[in-house]
C-alpha cells in the first residue's frame, strides 16, 4: 500500500486543519494555502455547520480531505455511517478506537465497498483525557499502556492509520511497524504558541521520527500571515522527505 496520500504534492505531509467558523474564510483560506499543504482536515465543528455543501466547496480545491467526524457507535451505525460518508470520497475518515474491534472491522469492510475507498483512521486515546480520567472509567491502565492497547486493537482490526501525540510515534512505530500510517497533531513550529497542546513537538522532529501526516491549525490560521506559516513549515520538511 503506498503511504501517499495527496495528489497535489505527493509527499507532503502537513494536513491543515481547517477549524473556522466562516465558510468564504474556509474556501479562501484553503486555496491559498493549497500549494502549501498536502490535504486538509475537517472536523465536527466544520461539518455540522456546512455540510456537505462546505465540504464539497473545500473539495473543489483538489486537495485530500481529511474527515474527522471521530464515529462510534455499535458496528450496524458506524457501517451505515461510513459507506453514506465514502460517498463524499475522502481520503482519510476518523472513527474511535474504543468503539472496539468489531466496530473498527465493520467501519473497514464498509469502506472497502466504496468506488474510492476512504482509509479509516483510528483515534486513540484523546489527548484531553490522562490516567486519573481512565481510573475513574474504572479502566486499570496507565494511559501509555491503554494507547498502546487501541492501537494493537486497531491493527488487528484492519485500521490504515492511527492518531497518536507526537511522544507515542516512537514507541507506536516500533509495534505497529512501517505500513500503518501514523497522524499526528499537537505540533508546534519553535517559538509558536501552544494554545491547549501539552506535549508539542515542532514538524520537523516529529517527521523525522516518523510521522506520516502532521496536522497543524492554529499556528498557520492564526499566523499573521496563514500563507508564510504555512510554505515555512512545509519546507522545513523537504529535507527529509527522500526515502519516506
Ligand atoms: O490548532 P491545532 O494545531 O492545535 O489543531 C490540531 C487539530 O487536531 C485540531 O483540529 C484538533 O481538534 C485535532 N486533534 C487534536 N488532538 C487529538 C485529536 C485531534 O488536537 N488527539
Amino acid at each position: 500500500m503506498t503511504k501517499a496520500v495527496s495528489p497535489a504534492d505527493k509527499n507532503n505531509p502537513l494536513f491543515l486543519a481547517l477549524d473556522v467558523s466562516d465558510i468564504d474564510l474556509a474556501v479562501r483560506t484553503a486555496n491559498k494555502l493549497k500549494p502549501h499543504i498536502g490535504g486538509i482536515k475537517l472536523g465536527m465543528e466544520f461539518f455540522y455547520n456546512f455540510g456537505t455543501d462546505g465540504y464539497e466547496r473545500i473539495r473543489e480545491t483538489g486537495l485530500p480531505i481529511f474527515l474527522d467526524l471521530k464515529l462510534y457507535d455499535i458496528p450496524a451505525t458506524v457501517s451505515a455511517a461510513v459507506r453514506t460518508l465514502a460517498r463524499l470520497s475522502p481520503a482519510l475518515l476518523t472513527i474511535h478506537a474504543s468503539g472496539g474491534i468489531e466496530m473498527m472491522r465493520a467501519a473497514s469492510l464498509a469502506a472497502k465497498e466504496a468506488d474510492t475507498p476512504p482509509r479509516i483512521v483510528a483515534v486513540g486515546m484523546l489527548t484531553s483525557l490522562e490516567d486519573a480520567d481512565l481510573e475513574r472509567e474504572g479502566i486499570p491502565q496507565t494511559a501509555e499502556i491503554r494507547t498502546r492497547h487501541l492501537a494493537d486493537n486497531a491493527i488487528e482490526a484492519g485500521m490504515d492509520a492511527f492518531v497518536c501525540s507526537p511522544k507515542e510515534i516512537t514507541p507506536l512505530r516500533e509495534r505497529l511497524g512501517g505500513d500503518v500510517l501514523l497522524i499526528t497533531p499537537g505540533i508546534r513550529p519553535e517559538g509558536a504558541k501552544a494554545n491547549d497542546q501539552k506535549r508539542t513537538m515542532t514538524p520537523e522532529e516529529a517527521y523525522r521520527l516518523g510521522a506520516d501526516i502532521l496536522v497543524i491549525g492554529r499556528p498557520i490560521l492564526h499566523a499573521g500571515n496563514p500563507e508564510a506559516a504555512a510554505r515555512e513549515i512545509s519546507e522545513s520538511l523537504r529535507p527529509h522527505r527522500s526515502g519516506k
